[in-house]
């Protein structure tokens, strides 16, 4: 897009401010907040005041869309005993009052449906997002044995899995509907399967961690049968009218394991099953979720997104490392993604949305902001006419 066409004068908005359909939902523009675990559920791995507030301000912020972080679909594949969880009714019942206030500003909410499988039972991120220690143990930090495709550990250290049997694969299919069933009885708009990051479903696909021998291993198919046997069955328990998102690992970072060759195949499966957009992240088979596998670079991912939305003709989000205005929209008027997801930039800035709407011209007297807020800053304009710009930037002193 040109600098004069997002200027104003009637002219078209940016892409990224386009709103977007993904069957009955639309979101009013491309922006995303992703998953971002922050280990502060309430008793009963409930979601409390710390969510309402935290994502909250993500819904003033303009964003269109805002994902509840890893949420786990049973209690071992909790990644961390201060997460949430959505596999009962009074889990259920306490998004409620979050969903419904995201909902009083015109934000959608989803929730990603996670399973930590051989990562479960494992640190904080600020405690190292590795193995619990004996200091973490000492210090009161809950642990219980994980499960897995195979009774291999993450790597040395890790807690050794409990393999899941073949009627337990099939038993997981089942745990993650209720999940589903919870998550659309609660009210959200959108759900997103977590298949990435050397969790249990990133470890199902990959070579590297899934050698077993039933139908649930062995060859691609065998490998992405437990995955995708989950996407059917969640989308089972969805209406029709709400979207469902898959975040792949695309490549997971070890030379012999999944791959983006893989990723595309599993995208195209995934869409046959009713999914409607896939998240593309990388990584985390053999380590922390944050392990650096990949190496890291403004927009790093974006490729990823780009060749499974033009190979598995699906839409796709682009996420990693995605800092500026011009960046994002960039790679949604280039056809790489569809949707921008934001992490660490949001969690610096959570008003992004609405400052990169500024940037881009437009929203310029606050429009789209509550009027609660944009009322005031709108008259501000006028009382500081010729001190300050229209987004607060004072531009003369005296
Ligand atoms: C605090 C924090 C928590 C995260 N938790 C999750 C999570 O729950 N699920 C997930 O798939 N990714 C998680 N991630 C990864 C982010 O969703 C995102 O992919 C990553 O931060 C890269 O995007 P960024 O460079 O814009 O931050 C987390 C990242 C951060 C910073």
């Amino acid at each position: 897009m040109d600098g004069q066409s997002i200027n104003g004068g009637g002219a078209a908005r940016p892409m990224l401010f386009e709103p977007l359909t993904i069957r009955g939902l639309t979101l009013k523009n491309r922006l995303v907040v992703p998953p971002m675990v922050h280990y502060r559920a309430e008793a009963g791995n409930t979601c409390g005041t710390f969510h309402v507030v935290h994502l909250g301000r993500y819904a003033l912020g303009g964003f269109g869309l805002v994902f509840v972080e890893a949420t786990a679909v049973e209690p071992v594949g909790l990644i961390n005993e201060h997460d949430l969880g959505i596999w009962n009714d009074a889990q259920m019942e306490s998004f409620k009052p979050l969903i419904a206030f995201m909902k009083r500003q015109g934000t959608a909410i989803g929730i990603q449906l996670a399973h930590g499988g051989r990562k479960a039972s494992s640190q904080t991120a600020m405690q190292g997002m590795g193995p619990l220690t004996e200091e973490n143990l000492k210090a009161g930090a809950k642990s219980w044995q994980p499960v897995g495709p195979t009774a291999e550990p993450v790597a040395n250290g890790w807690l050794t899995p409990r393999q899941l049997t073949t009627a337990e694969c099939k038993a997981m299919v089942g745990t993650w509907a209720n999940a589903a069933r919870h998550a659309v009885g609660a009210g959200f708009d959108t759900i997103e399967i977590h298949t990435a990051h050397g969790y249990l479903l990133a470890s199902f696909l990959s070579p590297v961690s899934n050698t077993r021998n039933d139908e649930y291993g062995g060859d691609r198919a065998g490998r992405m049968r437990l995955p995708l046997e989950i996407a059917e069955a969640v989308r089972r328990e969805m209406p029709d009218t709400m979207p469902l998102f898959v975040r792949v690992s695309a490549v997971d970072g070890t030379v012999e394991g999944w791959n983006l060759d893989d990723t595309v195949v599993f995208a195209r499966e995934l869409k046959a099953r009713g999914v409607d957009v896939i998240d593309c992240s990388s990584g985390g088979i053999s380590g922390s979720a944050t392990a650096a596998q990949v190496p890291r670079s403004l927009g790093f991912q974006v490729p990823f997104a780009e060749r499974v939305r033009t190979e598995a003709e699906i839409p796709t989000m682009a996420v990693g490392i995605i800092l500026e205005a011009q960046q994002a929209e960039r790679i949604v008027a280039n056809r790489q993604a569809d949707l921008i997801a934001i992490g660490r930039q949001s969690q610096f800035d959570p008003n992004i949305a609405h400052h990169w709407a500024h940037e881009l011209g437009i929203n310029t007297r606050f429009e789209d902001w509550s009027p609660e807020f944009g009322w005031w800053l709108e008259k501000r304009i006028r009382t500081l006419d010729g001190f300050a710009t229209p987004t607060g930037v004072v531009t003369q002193r005296s």
